[in-house]
């Protein structure tokens, strides 16, 4: 997933494409470029983070550009790789995010043309300057006909005050602003204010600074441009964005609480449903699931999003489909829902999302702006809105809310313990292996620990249902194996004690202390919920600790648009 941003108006682009393309940071951060358009095409790409182009802002002049922040798909990471992609005649320069699939074949039937890149996206430049004679929009239908796979693109040619942009699976939007207009991979990067037209698919925009059009299979299309508050409130910061989001847990669960279910308790009770999602969102619908039996005894099936596709002859014929994303623009997600044909419920947290645009039914996350890599405030959301569905589906709501009211607080308690969590991530910092077990709710929980110490800290880590532990992997376990238990019945003490007896070194995460215990860490409240706390918080400062950066993880991206 890469973030591509265009601008046009009177002030000098450069600039305003660096402001914004650092807001799209999150979607991939291994290369950068911006190229502007002033007598001439000018362009600067570099390898790394999108900072290292700001001393090149003064050598950018004009006040029409495009930029680009790139998570490598095709071809590695280098400034040859890194976009803008020029075409042969340096006059057409274009970003791009998602996987021409047959550009292949494209470079086929572009004989002659000379490509200077390994990736897949160069083939847009070319394509255009193959038919520019036709003038720069047909130019720009003409190559979308031949692209296939998955495409958000901008189009800047030399001479021309517009931009070009185009979009297939992969999110764009066109921003309104006054006397100027900005097109982007999420409203994030506008500025505030900025009033949004999202394209959908196989739609195109004609972008000057003071006029839009919008083109839909080559015809003219009229579509409002509407306000935006989701981030409103969201603030560039210092510090990391994913220790920011994890002290907004407190007030991110209130926001989830206080909105009303009763439609989507509707809905869920008339039908049955399939979880859809990928990564902690999976896990959030495999808490579901037993949060959905053991307080509402209803049976839903959860799938991951990427291996639905085999599943789809026994989905049950009037099942609908309940698609949980963070993001709303999961390519594994959008294209499971492609697959099943069916209505959507969804749980989401970004409004102007894909997701949330093409759903029957939207609940809304509300846990305002997660820009870190790592899920986090939206993974306890997730869990509390579900929560609060299963006690509704039992026709206890009131019941569901009251188990929460404390929730604030409880996640504060946690908080207190910070000093230690950080020293315990002390202890483990240069751990090879960290297993996780837990049974019931604390199954995902264990599995959702594990994703947060990988994907941070890079250690590697495995959660298990306690009782399986013994059927193989026990065999790991020897003197000083970190083992974090989440202690919520007396069943796991038994998991407990067949690691404790082989060596292994017991992080206990319980209500109370227990003698198996070689670290501790107090939660009180709704265990399901709770307990995950002490491991996004641990997570955190074993990346830190290990040098590492928690808001850009090594190979991974904040919304995952490819398959
Ligand atoms: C979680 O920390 C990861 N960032 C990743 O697993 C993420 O949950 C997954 O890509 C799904 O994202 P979504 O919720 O936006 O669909």
């Amino acid at each position: 997933m890469c973030g591509i941003i265009g601008y046009v108006g009177d002030r000098r682009a450069s600039p305003i494409l660096f402001k914004g393309l650092k807001k799209l940071e999150y979607r991939g951060y291994d290369s950068a470029g911006m190229a502007t358009s002033g007598s001439g095409i000018h362009l600067k790409k570099v390898v790394g983070e999108v900072k290292k182009l700001k001393p090149f802002l003064s050598s950018l002049p004009g006040t029409i550009g495009i930029a680009h922040t790139r998570w490598a798909t095709h071809g590695k990471v280098s400034e040859r790789n890194a976009h803008p992609h020029l075409d042969c005649s340096g006059k057409i320069a274009i970003v791009h995010n998602g996987i021409i699939e047959n550009h292949e074949e494209l470079k086929e039937r572009l004989k002659g043309h000379e490509f200077r890149s390994e990736t897949d996206s160069e083939v847009i430049a070319h394509l255009v300057e193959e038919n520019l004679s036709r003038g720069p929009l047909k130019a720009v239908f003409e190559a979308m006909k031949l692209m296939r796979g998955s495409f958000s693109f901008i189009v800047m040619i030399e001479g021309f005050p517009f931009l070009i942009a185009g979009r297939k699976d992969t999110p764009l939007y066109v921003g309104i602003g006054e006397g100027e207009n900005f097109v982007a991979s999420d409203v994030l990067a506008f500025p505030k204010g900025t009033k949004v037209i999202p394209l959908e698919d196989y739609e195109v925009a004609l972008v000057s600074k003071e006029s839009v059009a919008i083109y839909r299979d080559g015809k003219r299309v009229k579509k409002q441009a509407r306000s935006v508050s989701f981030f409103e409130d969201f603030e560039e910061i210092e510090g990391h964005y994913m220790y920011k989001e994890i002290k907004e847990e407190p007030k991110s669960v209130s926001r989830a609480m206080n909105q009303d279910l009763s439609e989507a308790i509707r809905i869920l009770r008339e039908n049955e449903v399939c979880l859809i999602a990928s990564g902690t969102s999976y896990h959030a619908c495999l808490m579901a699931k037993l949060l959905f039996s053991k307080i509402a005894g209803k049976k839903v099936e959860v799938y991951l999003a990427s291996e639905f596709s085999h599943f789809l002859d026994s989905i049950p014929k009037d099942a609908m489909i309940f698609a949980v994303s963070q993001s709303g623009e999961t390519a594994d997600v959008l294209e499971a829902i492609k697959l099943a044909k069916r209505k959507v419920i969804s749980l989401v947290n970004v409004p102007t999302s894909t997701l949330a645009r093409i759903s029957d039914y939207v609940i809304h996350l509300n846990a305002g702006p997660e820009v870190g890599v790592a899920a986090t405030k939206s993974y306890v959301n997730q869990l509390v809105i579900f929560t609060l569905l299963a006690y509704g589906l039992a026709g206890k709501l009131g019941e569901g809310r009251k188990l929460l009211q404390d929730l604030p607080k409880e996640i504060e308690f946690i908080f207190s313990q910070e000093e230690k969590i950080r020293m315990l991530a002390e202890k483990l910092r240069d751990k090879e292996h960290i297993f996780l077990i837990g049974r019931g709710y604390s199954y995902p929980s264990s599995l959702e620990g594990a994703l947060k110490i990988k994907e941070i800290s890079y250690i590697h880590a495995e959660g298990f249902a306690g009782g399986e532990l013994k059927h193989g992997t026990l065999a790991l376990i020897e003197k000083g194996t970190p083992c974090i238990a989440f202690v919520d019945d007396e069943e796991i003490l038994n998991n407990v004690n067949e690691v404790k007896a082989r060596g292994g070194y017991i992080i206990g995460i319980a209500g109370r202390h227990n003698e198996l215990f070689d670290e501790f860490i107090a939660v009180k409240g709704f265990f399901p919920i709770t307990s995950i706390v002490p491991l996004q918080l641990l997570s955190y400062h074993l990346g830190v600790l290990r040098g590492y950066n928690p808001d850009k993880p090594r190979n991974l991206a904040k919304s995952v648009t490819v398959k």
